[in-house]
């Protein structure tokens, strides 16, 4: 479903659901009446749940005294006048009776591993923060940080946090022209990056894309920081680029940490909406850090011996939420893996599921179907038993794939938890605590204690019955909720509190709930794609080629893929005269290099149908739900016959 569809129905007919072992159940952290106290206590004090939980679970330096104010709604603040500090949260408090505790166990793309414990962590913290303070990186400045997913990059996060700057990591996947973008956003003096990685054995030359991203733009840039990883040569500019270790190697273990105020901006990250130009979602520190933290311990059911891996690469907000800030302000062990699932070949998650004893493992549905495509024959070469628990997250995960990783990878008893939540919200959201519900395939369940959430119709009147689809909202704000949008308020007060008059927050996902009031994602009903759960909007693709000198229009929707969830299509204008035949397959492929080198491989459209116009209505708008069935080959049943120019359809059809 894309493109606000009103009466949306459901089809899925899942009736299967799962119970947790007797033996999860008996060692879970919650069971199902502890999750009844923490929603009954949610449901009679909103805010003095959130208060008594900030108190208990994260170290304050000033406590608050005022939990929610909701003055300037909907800018909501969360404990505004307590001071905090996230890598306070994250190290410090552990160093006593954690300090030889490992905190990363890391695997890089060619198997070399490494481990830290919370005292060898902190110590490169505070090296890395001292570093950035002789650079002068003070309280509020914003540090790019364009690493490969290696520790160093939970380095750099917990650095800025420790002396208040703001961090915005942008995904080592992304090209010089979004790095680019996102520096000038920012207004960022400093960018901290690697010579370059490999990543199924293919060298990332990291240096080199932001050498490019600097002689584009992104003249606020004094600094490069520059971890040497690959061993690839690169140039230092003088007096612009250092080395990371030159920087760290005269520097002190210790850093007194910058108390700052808990609406203090800890990061920003950058994201996809709507319209063209990504949007710098900005997190708070007290509010993000809690949540962050109580999702970690209460959905992974977080125990002190649990290695806990999320897949998901640092420059994705999962990765900030479960690979820094959740598991590591609860003194978990994480484990970081630098390359792809399948290389050197298809087994490689489960070696190291194996290898590392991991016993939490978390990953996105595009890798289980990937995964499963390859066969049982993978999985079963290794030995999974250390594995207590499951996860899913990015989009919806089809049943099919669901059961496949209940029964091979979870050897049909291991619970799996699908956790609904979006780079706004900070952390999960809906999503089931795994000792205290049953699950369903396909199905994120309930709302997390704290969490209020509804389905709504058109004009924002909760949708009664089970088939019943509508808009997801929250209807209640929580504490790791985004802030802004960095640089326009006005646009975070319109795309997620505008279309129901500030009643409620909206996710852009359409959903339904079943008798259980269990909730059923059914995707975005706004003009953003979901392409290996990572979201893509058809503006930004759009823009991307029509800035290339052939194009003159273009029109991106998606279509269902097998392993990707959604796959790009785009439908193109040229300027002048249409070439045909190898002309035409030589400018297809330029356009897909072309989107690469505007945002990144991850952005290059699956399929691109050279034109002569598109459909539009006769006020000009381009009939997008008409493309979408074009694109998946469907019949045209729609009517055509407002179209200003009804013949084209004809022609868009004839290719496919
Ligand atoms: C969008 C958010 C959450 C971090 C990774 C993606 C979709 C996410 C699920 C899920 C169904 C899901 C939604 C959401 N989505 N998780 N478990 N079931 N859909 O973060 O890039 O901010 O994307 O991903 O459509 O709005 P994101």
């Amino acid at each position: 479903m894309s493109s606000a569809d009103p009466g949306i129905s459901s089809v899925l007919a899942e009736t299967r659901v799962f119970s947790p072992s007797a033996e999860f159940v008996a060692n879970a952290r919650l069971n199902a009446e502890k999750l009844a106290a923490l929603h009954a206590a949610a449901a009679s004090d909103h805010i003095g749940f959130w208060g008594d939980l900030a108190k208990q679970e994260l170290a304050w330096q000033t406590p608050f005294r005022t939990v929610l104010d909701d003055s300037a709604a909907p800018n909501y603040r969360w404990f505004a006048d307590g001071r905090t500090n996230a890598s306070v949260n994250c190290l410090d408090r552990h160093l006593g009776a954690r300090g030889e505790k490992i905190a990363i166990r890391f695997e890089g793309d060619a198997g070399t591993t490494r481990t830290l414990t919370y005292k060898q962590l902190h110590a490169e913290v505070c090296k890395l923060a001292n570093g950035l303070k002789s650079l002068g990186v003070a309280k509020g400045d914003r540090v790019i940080v364009y690493l490969p997913h290696t520790p160093e990059a939970v380095i750099a996060l917990l650095a800025c946090a420790r002396i208040g700057a703001t961090h915005s990591v942008v995904f080592g996947g992304f090209s010089a022209a979004s790095l680019k973008d996102r520096i000038e956003d920012a207004g960022a003096k400093w960018v901290i990056t690697a010579d370059g990685n490999m990543r199924g054995g293919n060298l990332i030359d990291l240096k080199k894309t932001v050498d490019e991203a600097l002689a584009a733009g992104g003249k606020s840039i004094e600094k490069v920081i520059v971890l040497r990883h690959g061993g690839n040569a690169v140039s230092m500019a003088a007096g612009r680029d250092l080395w990371w270790h030159e920087l760290l190697s005269a520097q002190s273990e210790r850093c007194e940490p910058e108390w700052v105020e808990a609406e203090h901006p800890l990061f920003l990250l950058y994201t996809s909406g709507s319209t063209g130009k990504p949007k710098g979602i900005q997190h708070s520190t007290g509010g993000y850090l809690l949540w962050a933290h109580l999702t970690a311990q209460w959905i992974f059911d977080l125990k002190e011996d649990d290695v806990f891996w999320c897949t998901a690469d640092v420059g994705w907000v999962t990765g900030h939420s479960y690979v820094c800030y959740g598991p590591l302000s609860n003194g978990a062990t994480v484990m970081m893996y630098e390359g792809v699932p399948t290389y050197p070949d298809a087994g490689r998650f489960w070696k190291i599921c194996q290898q590392h004893g991991v016993t939490i493992f978390y990953t996105a549905p595009t890798a289980i179907r990937a995964l499963m495509k390859l066969g049982d024959d993978w999985p079963k070469q290794y030995d999974l038993s250390k594995l207590r628990l499951l996860g899913s997250v990015g989009e919806p995960i089809n049943p099919e794939a669901w059961m496949w990783y209940h029964r091979t990878i979870g050897q049909g008893k291991l619970p799996i938890v699908d956790t609904w939540w979006q780079t706004e919200t900070g952390a999960a959201m809906i999503a089931p605590i795994p000792g205290a519900m049953p699950t369903k395939p396909g199905s994120c369940t309930r709302p997390l204690p704290g969490i209020f959430a509804d389905i709504v119709d058109e004009s924002g009147t909760p949708v009664q019955g089970e088939e019943a689809g509508g808009y997801l909202v929250i209807t209640k704000p929580w504490p790791g909720m985004l802030r802004t949008i960095w640089g326009d308020n006005a646009r975070y007060q319109k795309a997620y509190y505008g279309q129901f008059d500030n009643r409620y927050y909206v996710a852009g996902d359409g959903a339904h709930r079943d008798k259980d009031g269990y909730y059923w994602i059914m995707g975005r009903v706004d003009d953003v794609l979901n392409v290996s759960g990572h979201r893509l909007g058809t503006m930004e693709i759009e823009s991307a080629l029509v800035s290339h000198p052939r194009v003159a229009e273009a029109a991106v929707v998606g279509k269902p893929h097998e392993i990707k969830g959604e796959a790009i299509c785009a439908f193109v204008i040229c300027k002048g005269q249409r070439p045909e035949g190898a002309d035409a397959d030589a400018l297809i492929k330029e356009l897909r290099e072309h989107v690469a080198k505007e945002i990144g491989a991850i952005a290059k459209p699956d399929d691109i149908r050279l034109a002569d116009g598109l459909p539009k209505t006769r006020s000009g708008k381009i009939m997008r739900r008409l493309l979408r069935s074009i694109a998946r080959g469907e019949e045209i049943t729609q009517d055509v016959s407002t179209l200003e120019n009804p013949a084209i359809v004809k022609q868009l059809i004839s290719k496919t």
